[in-house]
C-alpha cells in the first residue's frame, strides 16, 4: 500500500496508475470502522485500484463543533487500510489542501440549508468543497459514499450533476452495531447511559418502517422520540420525511420511497440516522 502525504506525492502516485484501471475512491475523515470498510470493499468490487483519503476537513465543522477533538488514530487507520487491501491512501495536511488566500468554494444550495444544514449552516458547503477538491486530485471513475449520511450523499450526487463531474457516485448501506446503533467515529464519546438513549433513534426508525403509511410511521417514531426526550441528555434536532434525492420534506400524499431522517444530541454527541420507508 502506498501513502501520499501531500498533493505532490498523490499526483505522482496517481500518474503511476495504469490508464486502463478503473479507480475507485472513498473519502473519509479517518477513525475507520466497519462502515468505512464496507465502502472500501464496495469500491474494490467496482474498480481495479482503490484510493482512500483520510482528512479531517476543517471547512465542514462549525464554530464550537468537535473539529479539535475529532479522533485521529492515523497509524491504526493506515494498518486498517493495508489489511483491507487499499492501494493508495491520501493523507494531506490542512495547509496543503487549503493554502492561504483561498477564496472559491462550492455552495450546496437550498438542499444544504435544510435539516443537517439548518443545524450546521456551513457544513455541506464545506463537505462539497473538499469532496470536489479530492475528486479533482484523485480523478476516480467511481466514488462510494455511505447512506448513513444521506443528506451528504444527496448533496454530492447533486454536485456531480450540476457541475458535470465525470464520476459515478455509489451509495453504500449503513453498517450497524449488533444492537442496531449506526457505526460512527463519534460513538466512542457515548457514555454507557447515553448509548442506551442513542438506541431510541434506531427504535424510532424501525417502528416507523413497520407501519404501512407515512402518517402512522411518523406517529410511531414520535412516540419513541417523545419518550426519549424526557431524559435531558437526549435533545432531538429533527425528525422528517424527505425525498431522498432533493431532501425536500414530503407530505402524506407522496408516492414512492421516502427517507425518514432523524438527528439528536445524546449527551455530548450528535447522532444522525435514517431509514427508507417503502410505501406504495
Ligand atoms: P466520515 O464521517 O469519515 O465518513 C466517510 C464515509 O463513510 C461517508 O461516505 C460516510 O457516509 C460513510 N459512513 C460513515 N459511517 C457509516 C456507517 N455506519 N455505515 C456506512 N457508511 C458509513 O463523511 C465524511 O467522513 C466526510 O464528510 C467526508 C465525505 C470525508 C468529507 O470530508
Amino acid at each position: 500500500m502506498k501513502v501520499a502525504r501531500s498533493i505532490a506525492e498523490l499526483t505522482g502516485l496517481r500518474d503511476e496508475i495504469p490508464a486502463t484501471h478503473r479507480v475507485g475512491f472513498v473519502a473519509t475523515m479517518g477513525a475507520l470502522h466497519a462502515g468505512h470498510a464496507t465502502l472500501i470493499q464496495q469500491a474494490q468490487a467496482l474498480s481495479d485500484t482503490v484510493v482512500v483519503s483520510i482528512f479531517v476537513n476543517p471547512l465542514q465543522f462549525g464554530p464550537g463543533e468537535d473539529y479539535a477533538r475529532y479522533p485521529r488514530p492515523l497509524e491504526a487507520d493506515l494498518d486498517r487500510c493495508a489489511e483491507l487491501g487499499v492501494d493508495l491512501v491520501f493523507v494531506p495536511a490542512v495547509g496543503d489542501l487549503y493554502p492561504p488566500g483561498r477564496q472559491v468554494a462550492v455552495s450546496a444550495g437550498t438542499m444544504g440549508t435544510v435539516l443537517e444544514g439548518a443545524v450546521r449552516p456551513t457544513h455541506f458547503d464545506g463537505v462539497l468543497t473538499v469532496v470536489l477538491k479530492l475528486l479533482n486530485l484523485v480523478r476516480p471513475q467511481v466514488a462510494v459514499f455511505g447512506r448513513k449520511d444521506a443528506q451528504q450523499l444527496a448533496c454530492v450526487s447533486r454536485m456531480v450533476v450540476d457541475l458535470n463531474l465525470d464520476v459515478r457516485v455509489v451509495g453504500a448501506p449503513t453498517v450497524r452495531e449488533p444492537d442496531g446503533l449506526a457505526l460512527s467515529s463519534r460513538n466512542v464519546f457515548l457514555s454507557p447511559a447515553d448509548r442506551g438513549l442513542a438506541l431510541s433513534l434506531v427504535d424510532a426508525l424501525e417502528k416507523a418502517a413497520a407501519q404501512s403509511d407515512l402518517p402512522s410511521a411518523l406517529d410511531a417514531a414520535w412516540e419513541v422520540l417523545d419518550k426519549a426526550s424526557l431524559d435531558p441528555a437526549f435533545v432531538l434536532d429533527y425528525l422528517a420525511a424527505v425525498n431522498p434525492e432533493t431532501f425536500a420534506e414530503v407530505g402524506a400524499d407522496h408516492g414512492g420511497d421516502v427517507l425518514l431522517v432523524v438527528a439528536a444530541k445524546v449527551g455530548a454527541v450528535r447522532l444522525i440516522d435514517n431509514i427508507t420507508l417503502h410505501h406504495p
